[in-house]
């Protein structure tokens, strides 16, 4: 089957999803319209859709002629709290305050394409392609729920694809190892006495050892961390006192790591722990600290699944398409499925200045060259074949 071909066939069907979904952008976790229309057009294509009574998102299946592996496609589906700058376009956001900013209308309208185009061959297929429409990516933890929910069992291989504004249209990047970083929590709680502002020496100023607080965290990064690893701490949120007079007895953290090394990154919470704790004790306060873990860092660490990967997108975007791209700190959730699966994830460039495709990934500007979501969808769809009749 000529997944190219076959998929500029579907272009209009793809772009006309894409508009609509587009114009119809719905938050993380409340992609009700959304949900129904992915589960109506899967049907439509003869494609098996499960629908859950307490997330939203869509699991389509289908089984081809033969038996064979199972194989994953997904998708995200949420949008942004953006209001979206130009309201002229045709399909420009009908939702206020909220727009699909970083191209998951896209990804929903490739992956339907691609769901299409495999139905109407699946004689050819041994094996089953499995069609995830994720939600509320942008949340950061909500993949999880289609892991607890058994969506994942049996799958031998699952595929995830962005747009990415920073690649010209037409050319395509999936380099092994890591690609995105970890994206996890701290928040620390500082307790101090208050006094009179006129009397320090009577309290312990929890705002002075939260300050001292973040000074040293930052020497983990510089002190502590070995140079030749990535990582990245930020205090974004400090919080603290009461008064202008009163010498504050409680203040607070919050923050955000990034990293790529699975092992280094189990280190971290310790590390602030034991940072936070001796700083704030040296103003005789005390420091409370909790971590969250978002994310894992995303590595495709499976090569023959990105040699499929890349020769597939080499095939259908043409020689030279494959492109080097430097890894990115921020973080995707894709990478919990692939604790539960063998995964592998690439980027799609979405770029053309001259089609006024040209703003970052989250801006109220943000568009992409339509063009190129065809040919994201035979990607996806090549991969599932490839991927299935690989020996
Ligand atoms: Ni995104």
């Amino acid at each position: 089957m000529d997944t190219k071909a076959l998929a500029l066939q579907e272009k209009d069907y793809i772009i006309g999803l894409r508009r609509w979904f587009h114009a119809h952008p719905e938050l993380g976790g409340e992609e009700v319209r959304t949900t129904a229309r992915i589960a109506e057009e899967l049907r439509a294509a003869g494609v098996e859709a499960e629908t859950f009574p307490d997330i939203t998102g869509c699991v389509g299946t289908l089984r081809g002629a033969r038996p064979g592996k199972t194989v994953m496609l997904r998708a995200d589906i949420d949008a942004l709290p953006i209001q979206e700058a130009d309201t002229s376009k045709p399909y420009a956001s009908q939702n206020p305050g909220v727009m699909h900013a970083c191209g998951h209308d896209c990804h929903t309208a490739m992956l339907l394409g691609a769901a299409k185009l495999l139905a109407a061959h699946r004689d050819e297929i041994a094996g089953t392609v499995k069609f995830l429409f994720q939600m509320a990516e942008e949340i950061g933890t909500e993949s999880r729920h289609y892991v607890e929910k058994g969506c994942l069992a049996g799958v031998d291989a699952i595929y995830g694809q962005h747009v990415w504004s920073l690649l010209p249209a037409g050319t395509y990047n999936l380099e092994d190892g890591p690609r995105m970083a970890s994206s996890d929590r701290f928040t620390i709680r500082i307790h101090g006495q208050a006094a009179h502002g006129s009397a320090p020496h009577q309290g312990h100023d929890a705002v002075l050892a939260a300050a001292a607080v973040v000074m040293a965290l930052q020497t983990l990064v510089s002190r502590v961390n070995d140079p030749q690893n990535t990582f990245v701490l930020t205090t974004g949120v400090m919080n603290g006192g009461t008064r202008d007079n009163i010498v504050a007895a409680e203040a607070e953290l919050i923050g955000t790591t990034r990293a790529f090394d699975k092992a280094f990154r189990k280190t971290i919470p310790d590390l602030i722990r034991r940072t936070a704790e001796a700083a704030a004790e040296a103003y005789g306060c005390t420091a409370e600290c909790t971590y969250f873990f978002g994310p894992a860092p995303l590595i495709n660490e499976h090569r023959d699944l990105n040699e499929i990967a890349r020769r597939a997108a080499e095939d259908i975007l043409g020689p030279g398409a494959l492109v080097p791209m430097e890894r990115q700190m921020g973080a995707e959730d894709f990478s919990v499925y692939m604790d539960a699966a063998p995964g592998l994830y690439g980027f799609l460039g979405c770029r053309n200045e001259a089609k006024g495709a040209a703003s970052p990934h989250h801006a109220d500007t943000f568009d992409v060259d339509e063009d190129v979501l065809p040919l994201g969808a035979a990607i996806y769809a090549r991969f599932a074949l490839d991927f299935l009749n690989a020996k």
